[in-house]
């Protein structure tokens, strides 16, 4: 389904690489934790998957398949064709998605049309059922919602609903937890664990929190300074980690709701 093979990513041609020798196999239905201190270059590997990469940020070497088909020679035309469709991306607090300004249900069904050609009538509806399949109480309320009535979990259902509106075959989590409470983030967690159940969506989570990571993720890839020290099935990164550093995570573990899953 998606393959990242050896990738290098620079931001700006001379400069040292921030991400160097990354990899990732994943099968469709896969949940692919990354967890790393801030500024060890998670963001990086995503955006480069979304072919998103800021300021000058470019994949200077390897590949990413996606499908049998490289990702990097994408044309505008077919990012706009893959985006938001088959790979979808959610943030930190969809603070990047969701416009403050506007009411949820005319953000959500303009971006719903500029995606597939359907009347008004048609993509409120689809909105609605998407989000009562995120189980947000009364969807016709939360439609007719400015984003500041809404509660952070609320917004952030919201966000996960409008990325998961065609079904996307890869999901790229960012953080999408990290703003909310521990209550909340338990439930935000185990919803996108359905969405792979129901859907079969491949999931990358990007989070700091090693147990988000262990508790969603198949495979946990660790990261530090652009390099993984660590990646493999979850059982091998918990019991048997290579390198000291995963061991200190693991060891400083959070918990969820009060019970340690790691
Ligand atoms: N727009 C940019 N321009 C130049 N360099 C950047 C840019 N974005 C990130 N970097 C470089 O890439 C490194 C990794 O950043 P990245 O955002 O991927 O880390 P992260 O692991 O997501 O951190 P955090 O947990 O804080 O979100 C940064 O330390 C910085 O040196
Ligand atoms: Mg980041």
């Amino acid at each position: 389904m998606l393959d990242i093979k050896d990738i290098t990513v620079k931001y700006g041609k001379n400069t040292k690489a921030t991400i160097e020798h990354f990899s990732l196999h994943m099968d469709s239905g896969e949940i692919v934790s990354i967890v790393g201190e801030s500024g060890s270059g998670k963001t990086t590997v995503i955006r480069a998957v979304l072919g998103l990469l800021p300021g000058g940020g470019e994949v200077t070497e390897g590949d990413i398949v996606f499908e049998g088909k490289s990702l990097l020679a994408n044309s505008k035309k077919e990012w706009l064709d893959l985006r938001g469709s088959q790979i979808s991306m959610i943030f930190q607090d969809s603070g990047a998605m969701i416009n403050p300004i506007r009411k949820i249900g005319g953000q959500y069904t303009d971006y719903i049309r500029t995606h597939k050609k359907m009347s008004k009538q048609e993509a409120w509806n689809l909105a609605c059922r998407m989000l009562e399949r995120m189980r947000l109480p009364s969807a016709e309320n939360v439609m007719k919602s400015y984003p500041f009535q809404l509660s952070g979990g609320m917004r952030q259902r919201v966000g996960i609903a409008m990325a998961m509106t065609f079904e996307p075959k890869l999901l790229l989590a960012d953080e999408p937890t990290s703003a909310l409470d521990v209550t909340t983030q338990a439930q935000i967690v185990r919803q996108m664990m359905e969405l792979r159940d129901e859907f079969k969506t491949s999931i990358i989570i990007v989070t700091h929190n090693i147990g988000v990571a262990a508790y969603m993720g198949d495979k946990i890839i660790v990261m530090q300074n652009g390099a993984v020290v660590d990646a493999g099935d979850r059982d091998k990164i918990l019991h048997h980690a290579d390198s000291e550093y995963t061991k200190k995570l693991i060891a400083a573990v959070p918990t969820l709701e009060g019970f340690r899953y790691v």
